[in-house]
């Protein structure tokens, strides 16, 4: 199994330019500058089947064909380093160990999309990462691969920072715009969509930072190399954030399509203190859990899309049996409560009907019907909204409800919690 985005992390002298140059970066820059026309490298993204990597799995280069090739004015990209949903870490990987493979393939996605300006939205808590970042982007001017003319190409390419202020909705990419723009985060109705009006009101590419990682490694080994890892409609590698009851949680680089339960029980060494795997959420907090019994699953779009969940980000947060789902429950439901922006009726109330029903089953006031009620609301709630952030409420509160019925009713009948060692926060 080939590592190529994690292969120098940690290596001395990685965050910095001279160890990127080292390890061959800034190769595929040359390449598209001197020997590709920007369309060209658009076809070769999408030849490649590369899926964004924020959470949707949208295919890369069909979004940039999107984008307008001629304009009577500016368009704009910008980078999604906002990670927000509970229990991804992977961006911060990139951000904090190797910046410079982020840097140069938004250079090259600008380039393919004639694209001058672009923006990368940190998420505010990012402190230190956004420390990083200024200094990787001040050593990608000074080495000419940023500013005016670059490499003697004739294409001009700058980059700035905006950093969050703690908002997981400004991680959808039109709230992400409306916070650029310096208004309140809350996301835009589409059509029309930021191809045609994003910043400004002008055309706008949003991708993840892993999307715009995986860019110079398609454009140095090719399109059908990328093609040939992962499986037919997930290519790649990734990176899976492993987080929760396991001996070695951390990031690990695997193509997609790789055992959720080898994930876990190879790569993650197992559960802690020999405990049982009672559930995994393989998809970051918005996706649907997955008992134990139902982790025999590739970690690919359409296998967990067809195991009854998501792919999400890939963050896969494992509990053992010592956890109380409707304490997860009451969790989750508190996010996205909290995080609604409250500009759709339905997703402010809804949300907080969810989460106000899972606390009173956890304080031993709820009751049976209380069950198909949160189903109702969870229901009614997908698709509701102007972003996805209503499903992203709904779908862990279907998932609990569906495989851990039993539990609930438990919950309900004895007005207690049944793994009273489960934690607490
Ligand atoms: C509520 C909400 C929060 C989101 N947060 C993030 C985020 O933190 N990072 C991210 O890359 N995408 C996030 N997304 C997805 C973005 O809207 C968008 O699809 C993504 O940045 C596109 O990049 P990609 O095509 O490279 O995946 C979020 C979506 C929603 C609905």
């Amino acid at each position: 199994m080939e590592l190529y985005l994690t292969k120098n992390f940690g290596k001395p002298n990685a965050i910095a330019m001279a160890g990127y140059l080292k390890h061959g970066g800034y190769r595929a820059l040359r390449k598209v500058l001197k020997k590709m026309e920007p369309k060209d490298v658009v076809e070769e993204v999408k030849d490649s089947g590369l899926r964004g990597r924020g959470g949707a799995g949208f295919p890369t280069g069909l979004k940039w064909s999107f984008m307008p090739q001629e304009t009577d004015g500016p368009k704009y990209i910008a980078c999604n380093a906002d990670e927000s949903e509970p229990g991804t870490f992977k961006d911060r990987e990139f951000l904090e160990k190797e910046p410079q493979m982020m840097i140069e393939g938004l250079i090259i996605s600008a380039y393919a999309m004639g694209v001058n300006t672009c923006y990368i939205y940190i998420r505010g808590e990012y402190a230190t990462q956004t420390k990083i970042l200024q200094q990787a982007l001040a050593e990608a001017y000074e080495k000419k691969f940023l500013g005016r003319n670059i490499l003697g190409s004739g294409f001009d390419c700058d980059i700035y920072v905006h950093r969050g202020a703690g908002a997981y909705i400004c991680g959808e990419e039109t709230g992400l715009m409306e916070s650029i723009e310096g208004k309140k985060g809350q996301p835009r109705k589409k059509p029309p969509f930021p191809a045609n009006f994003g910043l400004w009101g002008r055309p706008t590419t949003v991708n993840n930072v892993e999307t715009f990682a995986q860019v110079p490694h398609i454009i140095n080994k090719g399109a059908s190399w990328f093609r040939g890892i992962g499986t037919e409609k997930s290519t790649g590698n990734t990176i899976f954030g492993v987080s929760g009851h396991v001996n070695k949680p951390g990031a690990y680089e695997l193509p997609l399509g790789y055992g959720l339960k080898d994930l876990i029980y190879k790569d993650a060494g197992g559960i802690r203190n020999g405990r049982e795997l009672k559930a995994v959420i393989p998809g970051g907090s918005s996706v649907k859990v997955l008992p134990a019994d139902r982790i025999d699953v590739p970690l690919d779009h359409d296998s967990l899309t067809n195991a009854g969940s998501s792919l999400g980000t890939g963050a896969v947060i494992v509990m053992d049996d010592t956890t109380c789902m409707v304490r997860v429950g009451v969790v989750l439901a508190h996010f996205y409560r909290h995080e609604s922006c409250g500009q759709c009726t339905n997703c402010r109330e809804g949300s907080a009907w969810l989460h106000q029903l899972m606390v009173g089953i956890e304080n031993g006031q709820g009751k049976i019907e209380d069950l198909d009620l949160l189903m109702d609301v969870a229901d009614s709630l997908e698709g509701s909204s102007i972003c996805a952030l209503a499903d992203a409420a709904a779908w862990p509160v279907q998932g609990l409800v569906t495989h851990f019925r039993d539990e609930f009713e438990e919950h309900i009948k004895t007005g207690k919690c049944t793994s009273p060692d489960s934690f607490r926060i």
